[in-house]
């Protein structure tokens, strides 16, 4: 029987969160009193999710796959340029002038990458990894996404980084995240 950790294999997860994140840009545009929650929730969510693809995923698909080494390289270079558009949009903020515009970018930036780690890294991972390494892989992104950092940090942006980062900017994000739930509230 399979563990309840590793009942979702590493494409089904990430490919879920792409549509989540998708839906995420869309609330995060609508005005009224939802917009900074749902700006909060997207940020989280694509801060995780990157975190996951870059210590585990991109690796993965680095050995495995033919010409993965510029595949990969070429997926984290759209992730770090994707976190300088969202560092910049933090920190107008959703109330922020120009918000909607930055916000725009950034999805166009976002959407585009998940599009081709979909077509070229995700559908590749699944012919060439076998599905038990597929679904091992999916739990070190559950373990990995409930301590990553929260939010977008361009310099965190390999393997080694992301695994180091992640118990140290960890805590620190989430701390900051109560901080300002608590004066938004
Ligand atoms: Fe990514
Ligand atoms: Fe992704």
């Amino acid at each position: 029987m399979a563990l309840p950790l590793m009942r979702d294999d590493a494409v089904d997860i990430l490919t879920r969160q792409h549509a989540q994140i998708r839906r995420g840009f869309y609330k995060a545009a609508l005005p009224g009193p939802t917009r900074r929650r749902a700006f909060e929730q997207l940020m989280r969510l694509l801060a995780v999710h990157e975190a996951a693809e870059e210590a585990h995923v991109h690796p993965v698909a680095r050995r495995a796959l033919q010409a993965g080494r510029a595949l990969t390289a070429r997926r984290r270079e759209e992730e770090k340029q994707a976190k300088k558009l969202l560092a910049a949009l933090r920190r107008t903020g959703p109330q922020g002038k120009g918000y909607l515009r930055q916000l725009n970018a950034a999805r166009k930036a976002v959407l585009e990458h998940a599009a081709r780690e979909e077509r070229e890294e995700f559908a590749a991972l699944r012919r060439v990894v076998g599905a038990r390494r597929l679904r091992m892989l999916g739990a070190e992104i559950k373990l990995t996404q409930a301590y990553a950092p929260t939010r977008p940090h361009p310099l965190v942006n390999n393997e080694a980084a992301n695994k180091l980062a992640a118990p140290l900017l960890g805590p620190v994000d989430r701390l900051r995240d109560l901080a300002r739930h608590a004066t938004h509230r």
